[in-house]
């Protein structure tokens, strides 16, 4: 994806998050007056965001430090950047351990102070702050972090005193709670008043969050709202915690705000923060974590959109990120990038929201005996399961395009299990397993050559699947033949498919496709995968085809490096294959060797083998077929020798509109030509299944 500078992006008319969710809840930002020097940060803030959080320029210790100093500039200049934009504020935070006034509590000697002394204080305090933003504010995070975190019950099994043992506990007990809120009503009856914490989706706490709030509000304090803060990492918490907490604070409130959303790639707390950008890898099943977290909540929180009113990430981008820029926390990267996760929280399909997955799952065919998983449903869904006891994390590489894959999630039992977020298309995927960082198969399915290694196969059963079935016809043979290679010195492997019919005509020649697989897989791709010989008995069976032979062998391609294609060296495989296959094939079967009877075809980036071969040398094919690996430029072909038929084909999902155009083109020409293009698949064996049956019903008639 282009980068660009988000100031572009807002203008190109691109809706923002704020937009998105128009029919949800707003979406907030934490901002620092080191923003309001970042134009581009600002834009951000500006394209994406309804509401304001200041990150401390509004906390008691930033705006009155001491008694009677009042420091209003930087909150003042964050308002008036929400006043020019018309972007209304949450206002953070009133009461408070951390960051506080701790003056109040205190007289001149540092002795605590009476408790109707501190309560002044408090009350001109937020008296004078909410009177401030009064214009500009709709909501106050009242009270912070007032109740204790950990389990219900301590040593002894006795149950923990739910309030935190602050300074202000110590001095008021939970009165001071009723006061803040109290005070903040008498101050601004309109604006929403909310008790704010972290962790409130940890049920222990959630449990002393929410009797905390129902015990206020029947003693008839004015909690309107409540915030939950949202410091979340890739690990937890669960979204049943989340949903959970959601309902049982809506029993009390009806407004709930996500104040200060915040995913961290890891589990680093407070002090081990490194800000260092330098070497930053975020490996892709951690990506793929991170954006599975981000959008399982949205789709969580948009389910609540009655009680949701608003989400606020804490921080602009990941460059100023409170947590750290190597905590990957936010949309935005560190340079204020838009990251994959915010395409994929911005651009929800709400109809997915409601989408019911049908629990008719099977074993996927190619699972190994007598496994289970990985199934597949009658939609298209995947389903996994893996026992890994001990493991941390375990991603599936195949799922929806964009996510990086499928994250699986420990269940009840201990195994990890998942099912991919929306049906994947139809036909063959190459998979595999990432367990804590580590690339492994999955155990359930069988092995297939891709990627340059044995990766798992799953087949997502196609609508049109018949066609390459294993059915009752008569079978052709596929031998593994090896053949001395002169010119590389070594003996090298070809499959060669030979007609069901062949070894009852002993008399009979038949003509040749040379079918080469794509990078990353071998000569083994083409019958494993491909399925070529069953679509070829079928076709047969059907006799919608002539007979002829199919010789597959290794092209050479998997020594280099992906994205260098440019410095592949074409020859060395061209004479393997015209000056020692060839012959060898047309000596050792009863082949018509010649080249009305002879075609080459090719996959990805054995199409793109089939191009160069056939345009180094047309005399030897006479058939030349390209499965998504480029197209014939008719300028290019002048003056040679015309081939006797060409076939272009790609998936609808790559570049369907530069195959047909060049087709046209061809045909314009002059030239024998056909365009095909599989519908709703994309850069996968299903396309080139098909388009070996498409082009073996041209061939050689
Ligand atoms: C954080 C700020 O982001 C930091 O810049 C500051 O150093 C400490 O406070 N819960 C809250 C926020 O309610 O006010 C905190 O903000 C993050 C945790």
């Amino acid at each position: 994806m282009a980068t660009h500078v988000f100031g572009c992006f807002a203008q190109n008319g691109e809706k923002g998050l704020k937009d998105a969710y128009k029919d949800y809840f707003k979406i907030g930002v934490a901002v620092n007056r080191r923003n309001l020097d970042h134009s581009n940060e600002m834009e951000i803030v500006k394209a994406n965001y309804n509401s304001v959080t200041c990150e401390n320029e509004m906390k008691p210790i930033s705006v009155h430090p001491k008694e009677g100093v009042w420091t209003f500039g930087a909150a003042d200049s964050i308002a008036d950047f929400c006043r020019k934009n018309g972007i209304k504020m949450r206002g953070h935070c009133l009461a408070w351990h951390n960051q506080f006034c701790d003056w109040m509590l205190v007289d001149k000697k540092g002795k605590p102070v009476k408790k109707e002394v501190f309560y002044k204080r408090l009350q001109e305090h937020i008296n004078t702050v909410v009177n401030r933003y009064k214009d500009v504010v709709y909501g106050w995070d009242v009270v912070n972090e007032a109740i204790v975190d950990g389990p219900k019950f301590g040593r002894f099994g006795k149950e923990v005193n739910p309030y935190r043992q602050s300074k202000l506990y110590e001095l008021c007990g939970d009165e001071f709670i009723a006061k803040a809120f109290e005070f903040a009503r008498a101050a601004d009856p309109n604006a929403i008043l909310f008790y704010n914490d972290y962790n409130a989706a940890d049920p222990a706490k959630c449990e002393r969050i929410y009797n905390m709030v129902k015990k206020m509000k029947d003693a008839g304090v004015p909690i309107d709202a409540i915030g939950m803060q949202g410091h979340y990492n890739i690990f937890g918490p669960s979204m049943e915690d989340i949903d959970a907490a959601i309902n049982k604070y809506s029993e009390l409130v009806k407004t709930i705000h996500i104040t200060e959303l915040d995913i961290r790639a890891n589990e680093q707390m407070g002090g081990q923060l490194i800000f260092s950008t330098e070497g930053m890898k975020i490996d892709q099943h951690v990506e793929a974590m991170h954006i599975d977290q981000y959008v399982k909540l949205f789709r969580l929180l948009r389910k609540h959109k009655d009680v949701v009113k608003c989400v606020t990430f804490w921080n602009v981008s990941d460059r100023d990120s409170w947590v750290g820029v190597r905590n990957y926390p936010l949309l935005f990267d560190a340079k204020a990038q838009p990251k994959k996760s915010y395409y994929e929280v911005r651009d929800f399909d709400p109809k997915m929201d409601n989408f019911v997955v049908k629990e008719d799952f099977v074993p996927s065919e190619l699972n190994q005996p007598g496994q289970q998983y990985p199934m597949v449903n009658s939609q298209g869904y995947a389903r996994f399961r893996v026992v890994a006891p001990e493991a941390k994390s375990v991603v599936v590489s195949l799922g929806l395009g964009g996510r990086g894959g499928t994250v699986l999630r420990k269940n009840k039992e201990g195994v990890w299990v998942g099912t991919t977020d929306g049906p994947m298309d139809e036909g063959f995927h190459y998979y595999h397993l990432t367990i804590d960082g580590g690339v492994v198969n999955d155990p359930g399915a069988k092995n297939y050559y891709g990627s340059v290694r044995w990766e798992s196969g799953i087949e997502i059963p196609a609508h049109d699947k018949d066609f390459y079935a294993l059915k009752n016809v008569p079978h052709g043979n596929v031998q593994k033949i090896i053949f001395h290679s002169p010119s590389t010195n070594s003996e090298r492997v070809a499959y060669v498919y030979t007609p069901a019919e062949y070894y009852q005509n002993p008399k009979k020649r038949y003509p040749v496709l040379y079918l080469q697989h794509g990078w990353g897989e071998d000569e083994t791709a083409w019958s494993n995968q491909g399925h070529a010989n069953l679509i070829m008995d079928n076709l047969l069976a059907e006799g919608k085809a002539k007979p002829f032979i199919i010789v597959m062998t290794y092209g050479m391609t998997n020594e280099l490096k992906w994205g260098h294609m440019h410095e592949f060296d074409w020859t060395a495989f061209q004479k393997v294959l015209m000056d020692e296959l060839v012959p060898y094939v047309d000596s050792h079967f009863r082949t018509l060797a010649n080249r009305s009877n002879r075609a080459m075809a090719g996959l990805s980036m054995g199409g793109m083998e089939t191009l160069n071969a056939t345009m180094a040398r047309p005399q030897v094919f006479g058939y030349w077929g390209l499965f998504s690996g480029g197209v014939y430029d008719p300028a290019k072909l002048e003056g040679m020798e015309k081939p006797k038929h060409i076939f272009i084909s790609c998936g609808s999902r790559e570049n369907p509109d530069r195959v047909k155009e060049s087709v046209d083109n061809l045909k314009k020409a002059g030239f024998n030509a056909t365009s095909y293009v599989s519908d709703l698949t994309g850069h996968e064996f299903l396309t080139w299944r098909r388009s070996l049956k498409e082009f073996a019903q041209i061939l050689f008639k």
